[in-house]
């Protein structure tokens, strides 16, 4: 059963760039067995998760937080990191979980502007960093995505007192980055470096809520580890992950079903004269509005009637594109139904 939340089936959920695909037979009954022993707390050292990635990544496992989910790893960096009187960067519209990091602990945000190609301006976020500043945080992909000797450059002028996160959550889907292995290389240079990553997208494990943080030093891991419980992943969800991490043909099959429909549904929408953003994502950045002026219109009514049709896409001004909204990639079928549907609003 996919039924969407409390949406029933039916309901074309492309609004939270979760991933079409199933989990994996093996990696459900991994979860199955680890539910078996649900009467006891999970090991809360997380010791088989954090060697299998610490084996894919080459990363120690001392350098490797864990979360529930990396929202949680993001949050746990805001009050481990920031309070008032600190400062937080980051690209704006990126991802809405970043202001909740400054809301929640008095640090002040600075929101730095994409570019009008909706990519990163690494120049201007660089010249935000003060005395002050705690995080910077690049959210690469954010739909576009940054070479990464433009991160590396970035890194480098990029003070070591100031923790970089480096949120790669889409990472697996970009031909941009490329080998979703190459930022790793970058830890060893720069110990104020934390790359963090996901099972809730390509891996498909959005439901188990996993998500972990390779980073330049230990420091990052023990400082989010002080500001939580120590039993924030169940044991269901940790043997998912570890299982999921063997089938890496199986996410190079995902990443190419999800290049070819990305590519067919930006033609499409470009084809009906809107402006999309070049995506290196799971979902595409597309503009819905009439009016392309500063004073944009809203994107809501289109959000509407795409509800009323059935179709769930997220509405850009919740995180400062207005006018825009942010459409997953679903399967061919919710693919097409967004474009009749859309089609049917505009
Ligand atoms: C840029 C970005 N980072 C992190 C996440 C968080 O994912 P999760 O908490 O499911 O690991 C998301 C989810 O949509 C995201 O878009």
């Amino acid at each position: 059963m996919a039924a969407g939340y409390s949406l029933g089936a039916g309901v074309a959920m492309l609004a939270s760039n979760e991933a079409a695909f199933a989990p994996l037979e093996p990696v459900v009954e991994a979860a199955r067995r680890a539910a078996m022993g649900a009467n006891r707390y999970p090991d809360p050292g997380y010791t088989q998760l954090r060697e299998a990635l610490a084996g894919r990544y080459g990363v120690p496992a001392q350098r490797i937080a864990l979360g529930a989910g990396s929202c949680d790893l993001l949050l746990a960096a805001g009050e481990a990191l920031l309070e008032p009187g600190a400062e937080l960067v980051y690209g704006w519209p990126s991802f809405s979980m970043y202001p909740h990091l400054a809301a929640a602990s008095g640090a002040r945000a600075i929101q730095v502007a994409l570019n009008e190609q909706a990519v990163h301006d690494l120049d201007a976020i660089a010249s935000e960093v003060t005395v002050a500043t705690r995080l910077v945080i690049i959210c690469n992909p954010t739909g576009t995505a940054l070479r990464l000797e433009q991160v590396e450059a970035f890194l480098a002028r990029i003070p070591d007192y100031v923790c970089v996160i480096l949120d790669e959550a889409y990472v697996e889907f970009s031909l941009t980055v490329g080998d979703p292995l190459a930022s790793t290389e970058l830890l060893s240079r720069y110990p104020n470096l934390v790359i963090l990553r996901t099972f809730s997208k390509v891996y498909g494990l959005a439901g188990l809520r996993v998500g972990y943080a390779l980073c330049g030093s230990e420091s990052f891991r023990v400082a989010v580890d002080q500001v939580r419980q120590p039993f924030y992943l169940s044991g269901a969800a940790q043997a998912a992950a570890v299982e999921a991490l063997r089938y890496q043909d199986e996410v190079e099959r995902r990443v190419a079903a999800t290049v070819a429909a990305r590519i067919e549904l930006s033609e499409a929408l470009r084809e009906r004269g809107h402006w999309v953003a070049d995506s290196d994502a799971n979902f595409v950045w597309v503009r819905v509005s009439d009016d392309r002026q500063e004073t944009a219109g809203d994107e809501t009514p289109v959000v509407e009637a795409l509800r009323e049709r059935d179709v769930i896409v997220r509405g850009g001004s919740a995180f400062g594109g207005r006018g825009f909204v942010r459409v997953t990639l679903g399967t061919e079928a919710e693919n097409d139904r967004f474009l009749r549907a859309l089609d049917s609003a505009c």
